[in-house]
């Protein structure tokens, strides 16, 4: 890797290393970080990160039985231990430290945060108790630190509004039963919310026709391999326009997909325990209050569309009502404003040109750059965050240089021990990770993750850590 970095050493010679922070330890932040390093310049690096251990989505996000998608924290680890890097955890942006003293501190800053929120879908009911965002299921099940602990699985029908792959991931979860789910890395707490769920019954409504589901194709014929989990997919809405067969053409997953559910269309169900339903042209228009439990989720609404012809669809006044106890809003994920930091609130996304940030002028604010999914918008997998973060990073050497003497790494160390924050470090991640990997083995799985963030600092001995 040194071979790529020629410039380096005179540069260091000449007290001219580049100090850059990096907000968010997201695959886009390490990403980020990757390209710095491989770069030409001399650089030395912080990876900001709110919680004790890095990767954003990749742990927390990823659903547990994708074992093998996990599996490129491998190569992001090795990013985070290369000595021009430091991952300070534990630190959250805004608080812990704002972005005027990050400016003291670096020549440069990347944002890099990511999206955790859940997108309003804007229809009545959305509010009620029993009606989740996704975002918050997800982080749930795969142990995010600042989540509750348990969570409502006392339903028998649920509806999962959306057809992408997050809701293919929250419909598979919740039709699974915890026995299935045991041999992944969820901890106690999540097998026994999943083994004492009620649910026999999952509703995926898309609003528009199966041509235009978003799904991956391995991930949807992975839904059939459950022995607990009948697919149905129902014949009504399964209509395909001279539109779908066109955007099949040019969209070879689409066709993949398209090929799938045509298969499964009409099949008869082979009497296992759980069944995830598959409806199309249902747009969900109104989450409906129990009369019985005032403030809670009693059914779901859905109104029959037809296909415009265009890749749209409209409303055709047919309304159905679902018996479902609860509904999972899995429409997709927001980026949330930062302090100091422009935001398109249209578009929640941090304002860019190419990741450059720009001010409410449109012109690039020196110093500050955007990369990920707080720059382009929640869609796209791991692998988009590389060339995005390729983008920013040729942008930021072409437009920053170091001040010489250097800014020191020391200097932000010290405003954080003032602020009293406990730094997680890249070696206390690693004390993390290697208990959780032998809480694991000691009942035959790959790891078993710690999720409370006290016990993860105290596991990682950051000091400071109550
Ligand atoms: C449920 C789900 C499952 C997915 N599964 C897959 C999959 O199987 N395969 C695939 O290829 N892609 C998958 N993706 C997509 C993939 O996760 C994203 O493309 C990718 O994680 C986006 O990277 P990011 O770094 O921009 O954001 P993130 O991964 O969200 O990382 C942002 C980081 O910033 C940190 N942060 C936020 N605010 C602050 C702050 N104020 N201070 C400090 N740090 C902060 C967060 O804690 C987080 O660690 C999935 C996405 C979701 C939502
Ligand atoms: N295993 C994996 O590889 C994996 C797992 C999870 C996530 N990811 C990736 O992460 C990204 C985010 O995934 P995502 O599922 O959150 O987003 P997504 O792919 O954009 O899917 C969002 C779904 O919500 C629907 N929707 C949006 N607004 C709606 C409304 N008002 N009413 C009804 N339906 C509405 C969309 O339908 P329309 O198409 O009609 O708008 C679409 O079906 C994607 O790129 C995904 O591939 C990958």
């Amino acid at each position: 890797m040194t071979s790529f970095r020629r410039g380096a050493p005179i540069r260091r010679l000449l007290g001219m290393t580049l100090r850059v922070a990096i907000v968010g330890g997201g695959p886009a932040g390490i990403y980020a970080a990757d390209q710095l390093i491989k770069s030409e310049a001399a650089v030395s690096l912080d990876l900001i990160e709110r919680l004790p251990a890095p990767f954003g989505l990749v742990r927390y996000g990823v659903a547990p039985d994708h074992p093998r998608i996990k599996e490129i924290i491998k190569a992001l680890q090795r990013v985070i231990a290369h000595p021009d890097v430091r991952f300070l955890g534990n630190v959250d942006f805004g608080v812990d430290v704002k972005l005027e003293e990050l400016r003291e501190f670096y020549d440069a800053v990347i944002v890099a945060t990511g999206a955790m929120a859940d997108r309003d879908l804007g229809i009545p009911g959305e509010d009620l108790d029993g009606s989740h965002g996704a975002a918050d299921f997800v982080s749930w099940y795969d142990a995010h630190p600042d989540v509750p602990r348990t969570w409502p699985l006392q339903a028998t029908s649920v509806a999962v509004l959306g057809v992408g792959n997050v809701a293919l991931d929250v419909a598979r979860v919740l039709a699974k039963t915890g026995e299935e789910m045991l041999s992944t890395d969820i901890p106690a707490h999540v097998y026994e919310g999943l083994r004492d769920k009620t649910i026999t019954d999952v509703h995926v409504f898309a609003r528009r026709g199966p041509a235009y589901a978003k799904f991956s194709p391995l991930e949807l014929r992975e839904l059939a391999h459950s022995p607990n989990v009948d697919v149905i997919v129902h014949p009504e809405g399964f209509e395909v326009d001279d539109h779908s067969m066109q955007h099949i053409q040019r969209n070879k997953q689409s066709k993949m997909v398209l090929d799938t559910l045509a298969n499964w269309v009409g099949r008869e169900p082979e009497g296992k325990p759980h069944r995830i339903h598959l409806h199309f042209l249902e747009q969900p228009v109104e989450i409906v209050e129990d009369p019985a439990r005032p403030g809670t989720v009693g059914a779901l609404r859905t109104e029959r569309t037809r296909l415009t012809g265009d890749g749209g669809v409209i409303g055709t006044g047919e309304v159905t009502t679902w018996d479902v106890q609860s509904v999972y809003r899995a429409v997709g994920y927001r980026s949330t404003p930062l302090p100091g930091i422009p935001f398109d609130h249209a578009a929640a996304v941090v304002p860019n040109d190419g990741g450059r940030v720009l001010d409410l002028a449109g012109e690039p604010i020196p110093g500050l750059f955007v990369t990920g999914w707080i720059k382009r918008g929640p869609v796209g997998l791991i692998g988009h965050t590389k060339s995005d973060a390729a983008e920013t990073v040729a942008h930021l050497l072409a437009a920053t240089s170091a001040v010489a003497p250097s800014r020191r790494p020391e200097d932000v160390d010290a405003h954080l021990a003032h602020r009293g924050v406990a730094v997680a470090t890249h070696e206390s991640w690693e004390l993390l990770d290697r208990h959780e990997i032998a809480l694991g083995e000691a009942e035959g799985r790959l790891r078993i993750k710690v999720g409370d963030r006290g016990e993860m600092l105290r596991i990682g001995g950051v000091a400071g850590a109550e």
